[in-house]
């Protein structure tokens, strides 16, 4: 593909086809066609409403959100007025739209996730159901489901009713969420869609209490801040499970953090905490990844999926890399998806940046007044951004340092006609060492 020529958009997640990969995240555009004023919602690859549940139900008292550095803790509980009245009220709008619909449902007891999506059964414009098992589970001593393998087993197995491909959203608080993951998929979950928000609390010192109304229980973290989660969670199911559909979830705001996701093996993204800063974020996220390919040429972006858990080195077959635009990554889409079931990832993958095939930007140069943004917790005041800068400072001459050893490594080594030890950029006896090319497009 030329630069400046169409970009294929178009993916897949688990059986439901979609324009391309840029969706919304449950619970942060609405119960339905509330973005309406700000974006074209037919133009997003879907939006996933707030979950539902068979019943309404009241959520938290508030306060219930509350600003962090680099995101938000939110304990809305997840009111509603529940799947009846959400299929009259809201989703017609979102049908008028032409809107792609996931709806999202929750439940306290398995038979609630039965009875929410035997409701959901021929909705018009539902192309799927998430099944958000971040809920304490009433049978299981308010255990979350999403903490336990057979309880979100249960979940999605009861999900069935809806006669809808099964979508799992999965928590990331759990060490066991690969073994969870898998056991979704055995239930009959088509995707993965990685992650929930991350446990949290704050304190109101002043007041010497709790900032959410849900006091002690505290709330999730979103926002960049979970990016790096989102990130691992995505990439250590991709490497476990390379045929299920992945949808990436947490701090997207930007199209470099979507393909960031789409690298890690997501096959497409959900916004969330962004459109609160912005309602067009979504759209904006679309525009800059389309932006992105463009600049890449990467003329498809499924062929992007996963390239982070491919060979570490471009294959001999890869001479042309970077004349008419690099295809190495794309073929490599292509067959992972015709059954290349590759399940381990190479030490330093991440490094293999297609020659001549990656352009630097602006755009994602400007991450780094967003790492100064986000280490001083969005302040504009001269003394956090001083600290700030000073922290910088600091990581940088360690990685400096670091690199001069390796370097001095690969000399001796070289010498003594030993093999070459870890490039810089790979792990080297515990630390790692960043490259230049490592802060390209990440915080
Ligand atoms: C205010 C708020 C409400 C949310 N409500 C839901 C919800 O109803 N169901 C759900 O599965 N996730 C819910 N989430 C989680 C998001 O869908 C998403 O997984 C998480 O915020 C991470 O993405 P982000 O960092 O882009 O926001 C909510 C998040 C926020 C901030």
């Amino acid at each position: 593909m030329r630069l400046g020529g169409a970009v294929d958009l178009r993916t897949t997640v688990g059986s439901v086809e979609l324009p391309n990969p840029v969706l919304t995240a449950s619970g942060t555009a609405g119960h339905g066609a509330e973005l309406a004023g700000y974006l074209d919602l037919a133009r997003l690859g879907a939006i996933v409403v707030k979950s539902l549940a068979a019943e309404p139900w009241p959520g938290n008292p508030p306060p219930r959100v509350h600003q962090t550095p680099a995101g938000m803790l939110n304990s809305v509980g997840l009111q509603g007025t529940g799947v009846a009245a959400w299929l009259v009220d809201e989703l017609p709008r979102l049908e008028e739209r032409g809107a792609r619909v996931v709806a999202s449902i929750w439940g306290r007891r398995v038979e609630d996730y039965e009875r929410a999506a035997r409701l959901l059964r021929g909705a018009p414009g539902v192309v799927a159901v998430e099944v958000n098992v971040s809920c304490p589970n009433l049978e299981d001593r308010s255990r979350m489901f999403a903490h336990s393998a057979s309880a979100t087993s249960d979940a999605v197995a009861a999900a069935a009713a809806a006669d809808l491909p099964r979508w799992v959203k999965l928590s990331p608080n759990t060490p066991d969420l690969v073994e969870i993951a898998g056991a979704a998929l055995e239930a009959g979950a088509e995707a993965l869609v990685l992650v929930n928000t991350v446990l949290g609390l704050a304190v109101d010192i002043r007041h010497r209490t709790y900032r959410l109304g849900s006091g002690p229980r505290g709330g999730g973290l979103s926002g960049p801040a979970i990016r790096p989660v989102a990130v691992r969670a995505v990439h250590d199911c991709r490497a476990a499970f390379p045929e299920a559909g992945i949808v990436g979830v947490g701090g997207v705001a930007r199209g470099v953090d979507a393909v960031e996701l789409l690298m890690a093996g997501a096959d497409a993204v959900e916004v969330g905490t962004a459109t609160f800063l912005n309602p067009r974020a979504p759209a904006k996220v679309l525009a800059e990844l389309t932006a992105w390919c463009r600049r890449n040429r990467v003329g498809d972006v499924r062929s992007i999926v996963g390239v982070v858990h491919g060979p570490a080195y471009p294959a001999p077959d890869d001479t042309l890399a970077g004349t008419e635009g690099y295809e190495g990554g794309e073929r490599r889409g292509r067959e992972r998806r015709q059954g290349d079931r590759r399940r381990s990832v190479p030490r330093g993958a991440i490094h293999n940046v297609p020659p001549g095939g990656e352009t630097r930007d602006a755009e994602d140069h400007a991450d780094g007044a967003s790492l100064l943004g986000v280490l001083a917790g969005g302040a504009e005041e001269p003394e956090a951004r001083d600290l700030a800068q000073a922290m910088l400072a600091v990581i940088e001459r360690r990685a400096d340092q670091q690199a001069e050893q390796v370097a001095k490594l690969v000399e001796v080594a070289t010498l003594v006609g030993q093999s070459v030890p870890p490039r810089v950029g790979e792990e080297s006896g515990g630390d790692r060492v960043e490259t230049e090319e490592d802060n390209d497009d990440n915080d």
